[in-house]
């Protein structure tokens, strides 16, 4: 199948990628030249681990293009993906500007019939709106169907996710359409599960707004233990062993972040109030979720009362592991709460350091380790749950630290490795050890 995928972001490329690595022949456009010239050679402009080495396999099979040019990228493709961003608007819709952009580079520069496949995550509706931009440029000339294929993969493992996903959603009101679509993905081995085009775009949002309903309840219920004294791990593992409940999304922390979460969360509720729908439950994930980011910033202020003048090692500042980005960090507010109580933050990421530095207050200072971080420090926050964040023993914190007064923000280490150490250890829904 001759492919074309409109955006090469997260979901974007790794799809391309993934696509031509099941045999198909994928033409991926960007209209920024310097990262096409970046990913000819082979190079992912963002940290996914696999990802470069698929793309450089399969560029030598010859089976994955890159271009800037829409007329180019489009001349052979009998399918089109649109897989650009749909970022949050200040009053927190999903922003269509670059889809309908798209949509119009289609339309003026389509040569046949054409499937038009959309990725990016959108309210529900917008095929619609896509193929009617569409239909209204080329007229009666080419035939254009439209589907919705919404993407569930996790930054950090994304191409594992491709191919290992629990399905592949796609909603269509063309059967001609859905069958191209299945054929398309039957390689990847993945439950295929076809619906109408306005439900498989809510499916997207209600996924994500039921794994971030997840994430917020355990905080609360974490925080409720916290003053009745019990243990929230405990409280999961147990809740978990419920098949109905499923133990997945049950790790209280400091709430969620990244791309999608906090930006889909609040489109829904956009989407919702468009048909009048007051949607007072997602509210309420949300602003648990706000509160959340805040709580070792809360914590650190009842225990020291002023942190004027104190050093705050930060560990951590990616919105989770294995990935370098920053969007909707925790870290983001903890960093500027702090600095605005006049405390000195010392921050440290294996990877993320150069994209925190565009986001954090200028005041906060970067290092190379954890243990220059943790260097005569106050307190130590721990933030994103990083391998190395966890297997830094205790005993570092001792040696280096002014005193070992640790915030855990991940849970990381257990009560029982704790007890064994002179610290003093606050976490997330677990009595806090003096
Ligand atoms: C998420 C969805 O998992 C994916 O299906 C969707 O397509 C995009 O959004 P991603 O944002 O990459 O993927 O990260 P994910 O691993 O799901 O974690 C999201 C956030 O939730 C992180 O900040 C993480 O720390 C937090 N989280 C996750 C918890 O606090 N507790 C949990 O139990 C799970």
């Amino acid at each position: 199948m001759q492919i074309a995928v409109v955006g090469t972001g997260y979901v974007g490329l790794v799809t391309g990628v993934c696509l031509s690595d099941i045999g198909h022949h994928v033409t991926c456009i960007d209209i920024d030249e310097s990262k096409v010239e970046l990913m000819r050679d082979g190079h992912a402009p963002i940290y996914e681990p696999g990802l470069d080495e698929l793309m450089k396999k399969n560029i030598d099979q010859g089976r994955l293009f890159f271009t800037a040019n829409h007329r180019e990228g489009f001349s052979e493709a009998e399918v089109v993906y649109i897989a650009v961003g749909t970022p949050q608007t200040e009053n927190g819709e999903a922003d269509l500007r670059f889809v309908d952009q798209v949509a119009k580079d289609i339309g003026n520069n389509m040569n046949r019939n054409l499937v038009v496949v959309t990725k990016s995550t959108v309210p529900v509706g917008t095929n619609e709106r896509v193929k009617q931009i569409i239909s209204k440029i080329v007229k009666d000339k080419y035939e254009v169907e439209v589907v919705s294929n919404p993407e569930f993969l996790r930054e950090g493992t994304a191409v594992y996710d491709t191919f290992h996903g629990d399905r592949i959603v796609i909603g269509s009101d063309s059967e001609r359409a859905l069958a191209i679509l299945e054929e398309i993905n039957r390689p990847f081995g993945i439950p295929i599960f076809k619906t109408d085009i306005r439900s498989a775009e809510m499916i997207k949002y209600a996924s994500n707004a039921f794994l971030a309903t997840k994430i917020s309840f355990i905080n609360e219920i974490a925080n409720l233990c916290e003053k009745l004294s019990a243990n929230v791990e405990d409280v999961a593992m147990g809740m978990g062993m419920d098949d109905r409940i499923g133990s997945k999304f049950l790790k209280a922390g400091i709430g969620y972040g990244g791309s999608c979460f906090p930006k889909d969360t609040s489109a829904l509720v956009q989407i919702a109030s468009f048909v009048k729908h007051d949607f007072n439950l997602l509210k309420s994930v949300i602003e648990v979720n706000n509160d959340q980011r805040l709580l070792l910033f809360e914590k650190a202020k009842e225990r020291f009362g002023d942190l004027s003048g104190k050093q705050i090692a930060m560990l951590g500042l990616a919105f989770k592991p294995n990935t370098d980005d920053m969007r909707e960090a925790a870290s983001i507010t903890l960093s500027r709460e702090l600095v605005n109580a006049g405390a000195k933050v010392v921050a440290y990421d294996p990877i993320a350091i150069n994209n925190a530095k565009k986001i954090l207050p200028n005041e906060v200072e970067y290092v190379d380790s954890v243990e220059e971080a943790l260097h005569g420090a106050d307190a130590a926050f721990i933030v994103t749950e990083w391998d190395e964040v966890k297997n830094t023993n205790l005993d570092v914190y001792i040696k280096l630290m002014k005193s070992p007064i640790i915030f855990d923000g991940r849970n990381c280490f257990s009560l029982d490795k704790v007890e064994e150490y002179p610290v003093e250890y606050h976490s997330i829904g677990r009595p806090s050890k003096y």
